[in-house]
């Protein structure tokens, strides 16, 4: 077992009345890929909103390495080696490949900060050690060719990996992904399955969220089942998919899901 890089306790927040997660508690391991599943509305989105800093929890902790981080702002989890990607919402489709890559690089900076030290020789460092960051990145997943083109120009499942190119080019230690094959062909799924794959040979942790089961499969080494805001049973892929309590909690709400599982 390796160590474990992510504790949450006992995390709860509440919207209102609603209680969206509530007293959730589970770990990442270094270099470990963890899925969440559960119905629409279970909370999965939330879970991860808090633990990536995207909103504040009503209560418990978040520890990173050892480090209490509840409650601190996305950019300084950035800069400790934290990122979340959005479902679509990481792409802009007016610039180029590149200038999207590279404004991942500077997820973990201050606002200000690259501005302030525009003309410094240090400011001319980080925009070299940038480029060849993103340069390597882009090779990496086979982005390169396309790199000059409007982001917007290309198909689905580029965008997908560009918006993995640019949560890697901050450099972290953990990435949490909502939904990334949303929307894909299975084809495109697969190539997605083995990016992520590729990013945890590199030495990543992931927590990737999604309800397409024979993706989830072949990605996580372990599957965390969520309903209601609560954790339902954590385990192998293969136990946690056949699990009764994950079966009724997809048939229960009789949405789109169910026919997946
Ligand atoms: N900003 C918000 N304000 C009010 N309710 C919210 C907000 N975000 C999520 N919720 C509610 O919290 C519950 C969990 O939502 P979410 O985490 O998005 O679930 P999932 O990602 O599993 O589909 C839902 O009932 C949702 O309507
Ligand atoms: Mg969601």
């Amino acid at each position: 077992m390796s160590n474990t890089l992510l504790k949450i306790e006992n995390l709860s927040r509440h919207f209102g009345g609603l209680a969206a997660v509530s007293e959730l508690n589970f770990h990442v391991g270094e270099h470990e890929i963890l899925g969440i599943i559960g119905p629409n509305g279970a909370g999965k989105t939330t879970a991860i909103n808090l633990v990536s800093g995207v909103i504040r929890p009503s209560g418990g902790r978040v520890l990173f390495d050892g480090e209490d981080i509840t409650g601190l702002l996305p950019h300084v989890l950035a800069r400790k080696g934290l990122v979340r990607t959005f479902q679509s919402t990481t792409v802009y489709g007016s610039q180029t490949v590149y200038e999207n890559a590279v404004r991942g690089a500077y997820l973990g900076l201050y606002p200000g900060f690259v501005a302030a030290f525009f003309n410094t020789r240090r400011a001319r460092r980080l925009r070299e050690d940038t480029a060849r960051r993103v340069g390597e990145l882009l090779d990496w997943l086979n982005l390169s060719e396309v790199a000059h083109l409007q982001a917007g120009s290309l198909p689905y499942g580029y965008q997908k990996t560009l918006g993995m190119v640019i949560s890697l080019a901050a450099q972290p230690r953990i990435v949490m992904l909502d939904e990334p094959v949303a929307g894909l062909s299975a084809e495109e799924a697969d190539h997605v399955r083995d990016t992520i794959l590729k990013i945890r040979a590199r030495g990543i942790t992931v927590i990737v969220i999604d309800h397409n089961i024979r993706f989830m499969k072949g990605l996580c080494d372990r599957v965390m089942a969520m309903n209601q805001g609560h954790e339902l049973t954590t385990g192998a892929p293969l136990d946690v998919l056949a699990n009764p309590k994950v079966i009724e909690a997809y048939l229960g709400r009789g949405h789109a899901a169910a026919h997946r599982i």
